[in-house]
């Protein structure tokens, strides 16, 4: 009697868990459904959780990617490919991401392997990435920038867009995920998701880990915890006028080492940024089932 009073509210609550967090505005796996992605450190694994902190030395090398087969139905109910994306929404700087997205990583017909001890199964590609795996590199007076991972279903209507056969190796910034999600039919919601946060400011040593809500030697400065941060408009419109309206890329790079023309100015609003990342909130989301269970217990006495 008492858990079923308690039932509804789990249901009511659970469908609300979304990596990464909706308040961020980005595109959300729902039901939790994490992206299984695991760096190797030295030989050592890294299994990431949701809005861990690291170095950039973590996350030099391309990762292996999973799917969570025997976790999630919509996973192991589904034959096909997928779509990997990885994107940063806080490029050049978290308070003036005048380069979001920046494309780390497209890489299409990634199929799953055999489903693994452990219940995932490896996505393996079988094409040429579009764009390879390019390791986190923020510039070294940025907070830690937020690094999403997606895998999408990849089903038959996908297509290409010709608009965005120009991003590659070489072409990384200004990449309109909406746009790109749209034109290749691949929908909003993804079948999994990961995020986490990256720095390289000199006082972050290489091989950082810290769990989610944690705090980087040096403090979090405008590191972006909850929100989307600061909203993008297209500064810049294609020379060549066509149907659409994809932002072009600006050619610099996210990294220090780049050419360093960014005009940004620095806010410095170091007490902006607090531990209320995923962590948090799921901690929040906790205690609101858990005062929500004792009511509906109390309810039922
Ligand atoms: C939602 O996730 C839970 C585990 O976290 C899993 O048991 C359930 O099957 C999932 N639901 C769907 C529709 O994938
Ligand atoms: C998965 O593939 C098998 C064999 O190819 C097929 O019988 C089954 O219907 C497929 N299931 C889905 C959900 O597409
Ligand atoms: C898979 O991607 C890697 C780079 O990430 C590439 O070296 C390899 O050739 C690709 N495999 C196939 C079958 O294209
Ligand atoms: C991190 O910053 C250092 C300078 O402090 C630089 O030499 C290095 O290339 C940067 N690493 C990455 C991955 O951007
Ligand atoms: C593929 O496109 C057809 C025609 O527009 C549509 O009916 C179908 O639902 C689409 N399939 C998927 C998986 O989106
Ligand atoms: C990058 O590719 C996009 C999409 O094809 C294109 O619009 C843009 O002009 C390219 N940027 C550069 C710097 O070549
Ligand atoms: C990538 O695409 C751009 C145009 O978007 C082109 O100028 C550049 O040569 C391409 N680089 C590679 C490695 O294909
Ligand atoms: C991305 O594309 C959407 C249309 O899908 C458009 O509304 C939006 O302004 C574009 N964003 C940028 C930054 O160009
Ligand atoms: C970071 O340093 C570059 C020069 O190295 C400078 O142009 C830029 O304004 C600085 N940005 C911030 C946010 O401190």
């Amino acid at each position: 009697m008492r858990f079923h009073a308690a039932l509804p509210v789990l249901l009511a609550i659970s469908p609300s868990l979304a990596i990464p967090p909706p308040d961020f505005g980005f595109p959300e796996a729902p039901n939790d459904t994490a992206l299984s992605i695991t760096y190797q450190n030295h030989g050592d694994p890294i299994l990431v959780t949701e809005a861990e902190l690291f170095g950039v030395g973590i996350t030099s090398e391309q990762p292996t990617v999973a799917v969570e087969t025997s976790r999630f139905q919509s996973i192991s109910s589904y034959n096909g490919s997928y779509v990997l994306l990885m994107v940063d929404p806080d490029a050049r700087y978290p308070q003036d991401p005048t380069s979001r997205f920046i494309l780390h990583w497209l890489q299409t017909d990634m199929t799953p392997d055999a489903q693994a001890p452990d219940g995932t199964s490896q996505l393996i590609n079988s094409t040429q990435p579009r764009a390879p795996y390019r390791n986190p590199s923020p510039p070294t007076n940025s907070s830690a920038h937020r690094y999403i991972l997606y895998a999408f279903f990849q089903h038959e209507n996908f297509t290409f867009p010709p608009a965005f056969e120009g991003y590659n190796a070489t072409n990384r910034t200004n990449f309109n995920l909406t746009l790109f999600l749209d034109e290749s039919k691949l929908g909003r919601t993804p079948a999994a998701a990961m995020y986490f946060f990256v720095s390289n400011e000199t006082q972050v040593p290489q091989d950082f880990t810290a769990a989610a809500g944690g705090t980087y030697p040096g403090g979090n400065g405008d590191m972006i915890t909850a929100g989307p941060g600061p909203s993008i408009t297209p500064t810049t419109t294609p020379a060549s006028a066509g149907p659409s309206t994809i932002a072009t890329g600006s050619g610099s790079s996210e990294s220090s080492s780049a050419s360093g023309t960014a005009t940004s100015t620095a806010t410095g609003s170091a007490s902006s940024a607090s531990a209320t990342g995923s962590a948090s909130h799921k901690i929040v989301g906790l205690g609101v089932l858990l005062v929500a269970c004792s009511m509906a217990l109390l309810n039922g006495v």
